[in-house]
């Protein structure tokens, strides 16, 4: 693909920024010492390791000491539910999640399922949103852990963290993980106070930061079982030596994410619109899947009888990169376990194709995206 490529899967990754590509490289020209070594070079790495780690702590309103810097969305989210769920069947072996969750929680739950955990699955309605009263009523008192995704990475459903942080935390001792890899730098994500989530997954390539980077923050200190066992780095919770320049790299795109989120918001707010009326245009012959209450960077919408991979790549030999509903599951060729909970039309199960915008997406981008949407399903489905 070339320089005119326009790239909407930034949901599947993301092209990392400048920025961050340029303090990688000094970090690893110049500051390449071992943080855990105590001569000179190593106090510098560590120095600026642990400034990375602050700058991350203050974003996500808790203390260095409890961010965890990993190698991605699913090894935090592995990390989160294995440890939280194994360090305290003291309390209980109730484990809650919902039916949507990307594939790093539903694959950790379905393992603890297997250890003899009790693990429950909220249901979505048509939106894809939980619904507070069913997690009211499922929460127990030997509920462990309830691990919930914020923003679904296939359609954008956006779930009520905060209200149901305070139905958890009111009914039970369950610690409340978030997979925040969707959200984080597109919607206010961070740790409040007792009502809020305990633990939050971030993933670098999803906000221009590398493939294999990742955070798994914690609000305060919690009983953790440590997984990776070795020199005791990361607090003892992840040994291994620490990647400085993937940390400082992370940190640089998570405060660039945070920084512009706003203005890339109502960007990405008026590009769903736009996209969105002109679908409407075609009737029932397409489905938008997302909705106005969703996170705008994401717009999922399918065409009766059409199979994704045929407007991908119709899209794609007019130089657009969109994806199916998710890239973990572009390669299968069943149904998304999302898209069937969403209970679609058996017409509209094949087709679903997701757009996913970034900071490098442009309004000449867009404008190129719905002259070339047009010709594509005119191309596709003639009669209309
Ligand atoms: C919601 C969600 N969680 C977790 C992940 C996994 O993140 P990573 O690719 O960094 O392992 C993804 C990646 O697509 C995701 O969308």
């Amino acid at each position: 693909m070339g320089v005119n490529t326009i790239y909407l899967d930034n949901s599947a990754t993301t092209k990392p920024l400048k920025e961050v590509m340029q303090a990688f490289m000094v970090v690893n020209e110049q500051y390449y010492g071992n943080p855990a070594s105590i001569h000179a070079m190593g106090v510098e790495s560590n120095e600026l390791l642990m400034r990375a780690r602050e700058q991350v702590a203050d974003i996500l309103h808790t203390e260095a000491k409890n961010v965890l810097f990993t190698s991605g969305g699913t090894e935090s989210n592995n990390t989160a539910i294995f440890g939280l769920a194994r360090s305290n069947t003291h309390k209980g072996n109730h484990i809650l999640t919902t039916e949507i969750e990307h594939p790093s929680v539903l694959e950790s739950v379905k393992q603890l399922e297997l250890e003899g955990f009790d693990v429950e699955y909220l249901q979505v309605d048509k939106n894809g949103v939980i619904s507070l009263e069913e997690l009211r009523a499922k929460v127990r008192k030997d509920t462990i852990l309830v691990s919930m995704l914020h923003v679904n990475n296939e359609m954008g459903a956006i779930q009520p963290i905060f209200e149901a942080a305070k139905i958890i935390h009111e009914s039970s001792r369950a610690a409340f993980h978030v997979d925040a890899v969707q959200s984080f730098g597109k919607l206010p994500i961070s740790f409040t106070d007792d009502e809020g989530p305990d633990c939050i997954s971030i993933s670098g390539h999803k906000i221009h930061g590398f493939k294999g980077t990742g955070v798994l923050a914690f609000r305060k200190k919690m009983k953790w079982q440590p997984y990776a066992l070795g020199g005791g780095q990361e607090f003892g919770l992840r040994s291994g030596t620490v990647a400085v320049p993937q940390a400082v790299a992370l940190s640089k795109a998570a405060r660039i994410a945070v920084e512009t989120m706003n203005d890339r918001a109502k960007k990405y707010r008026q590009w769903n619109e736009e996209i969105c009326t002109q679908l409407r245009r075609y009737g029932d012959v397409v489905h938008i899947l997302s909705t106005p209450q969703g996170a705008a960077h994401i717009l999922s919408f399918s065409i009766r009888d059409l199979k994704g991979e045929i407007i991908i790549n119709a899209l794609q030999k007019r130089d657009v990169i969109v994806s199916t509903s998710s890239a973990c599951s572009s390669k299968q060729t069943k149904t998304s376990h999302v898209v069937e909970a969403l209970n679609l039309d058996e017409h509209f199960k094949k087709g679903v194709i997701r757009l996913s915008f970034g900071a490098y997406v442009t309004d000449e981008d867009i404008v190129k995206f719905k002259q070339v949407l047009d010709e594509v399903l005119m191309e596709l489905k003639g009669e209309l």
